[in-house]
């Protein structure tokens, strides 16, 4: 994925460390608190950055753009409360300090994960601790984007934070779900060694506009398949089940869990309890998109869970949070976007499309 930043940012990048004096964060006033996103140009990252702007904070965006992409930052501006580093979280890195560090760099989808599975490993480790290290120099709260995926092929459903998982530690989802889970070691380590603030949210499934065409995830893969009118590929028997939790929700979810008091000292599931199976996902995205595509059904991947369900309990009980958007409505939210993408006359123009669309 191109970067397009400036070019003293790449530059930087080929050093194991650098510095910015806290000037360089922003040009204007400083408002409401200073916020680190790494990982901001993703997905979900992308998401996050906005609302925090939206609501007067000033955001450093520390990407690599080995997934992410500027376009998905570019409707936001140009504009004195957002700057945005080209850096490899895997890389120790100082850029002055922080209120809070909300850690959200690494490839979420199993293509992209184990293309490159030692610096998977690397990313969510090496990029844990230099994160870790930030927070506890700086003082800052900071809260590490853990996974469902840490549960592997879960022998108690649904899954509560209190189980301890069951994951092949030597496959090849292992680099990121082992990853994942000495993150999370280290985030407690530093907590009770360091007494840095730390949260840790456990995100389940989640999907909306700006995921990727080429994402690998189940749900845009199989919006991209219906409006293409290809076949939906199904992997295995279709009746493992997910939870799916609209873009929204999660966002709204970190941001309470960032907010949440210092008691709130273990992991909390984050996702939508409502469970499909994958086959009904597929008849449900057929149906929408109105496509004429048929279902075929491939050999399952190795040590894919199933089944997913997320008890959250707990966020509802200390964050008060619980999912708003049905699976109907965020369907249709990602639909939409997709469709604008991919009727786009040529790929150049696919993201300012969307961009389009959301500013609507
Ligand atoms: N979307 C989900 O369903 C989901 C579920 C569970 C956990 N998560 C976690 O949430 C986070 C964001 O996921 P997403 O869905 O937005 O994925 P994404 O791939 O869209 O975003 C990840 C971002 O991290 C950046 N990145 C990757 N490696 C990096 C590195 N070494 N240094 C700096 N930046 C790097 C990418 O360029 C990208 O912008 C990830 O940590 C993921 O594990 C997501």
């Amino acid at each position: 994925m191109s970067s397009g930043s400036p070019s003293h940012f790449r530059q930087q990048r080929r050093h194991a460390s650098f510095s910015f004096s806290s000037r360089d964060f922003s040009t204007g006033a400083p408002k409401g608190k200073r916020i680190l996103v790494t990982g901001g140009a993703g997905f979900l990252g992308s998401h996050l950055v906005e609302r925090l702007l939206g609501t007067g904070h000033s955001v450093l965006c520390l990407d690599n753009f080995s997934t992410g992409t500027h376009h998905n930052l570019r409707h936001l501006g140009e504009r004195n409360d957002l700057t945005i580093v080209d850096h490899d979280v895997a890389l120790p890195f100082d850029l002055g300090s922080f209120d809070e560090i909300y850690n959200l760099a690494c490839p979420a989808s199993p293509p992209h994960y184990q293309a490159d599975p030692i610096q998977t490993t690397k990313t969510c480790v090496l990029g844990a601790m230099n994160v870790l290290e930030v927070a506890r120099k700086y003082n800052a709260r900071v809260l590490q984007a853990s996974t469902s995926e840490i549960y592997g092929d879960p022998n108690v459903h649904p899954q509560r934070e209190t189980y301890w998982g069951n994951v092949n530690p030597i496959g090849p989802r292992a680099c990121y779900d082992e990853g994942k889970r000495c993150a999370e070691t280290l985030f407690f380590d530093y907590a009770r060694t360091y007494d840095v603030s730390v949260r840790v949210a456990r995100i389940f499934n989640t999907y909306g506009p700006r995921m990727r065409p080429d994402d690998g995830r189940v749900v845009s893969n199989f919006i991209v398949q219906a409006l293409r009118g290809e076949d939906i590929t199904v992997y295995g028997s279709g009746e493992q089940t997910r939870s799916f939790c609209y873009v929204s929700d999660l966002v709204d979810g970190l941001i309470r869990l960032m907010d949440s008091p210092d008691s709130v000292d273990a992991p909390v599931n984050l996702g939508n309890p409502g469970e499909f199976t994958v086959g009904n996902l597929a008849t449900m995205v057929i149906n929408m998109v109105g496509s004429r595509s048929s279902i075929v059904y491939r050999p399952l991947p190795i040590d894919d869970p199933r089944q997913r369900r997320p008890d959250i309990s707990q966020a509802k009980t200390r964050l008060d949070w619980h999912p708003k958007v049905s699976l109907q409505d965020g369907l249709a939210k990602t639909i939409d976007y997709f469709d604008l993408l991919l009727s786009a006359p040529a790929p150049r123009a696919t993201h300012e499309l969307a961009h389009e669309m959301e500013a609507r």
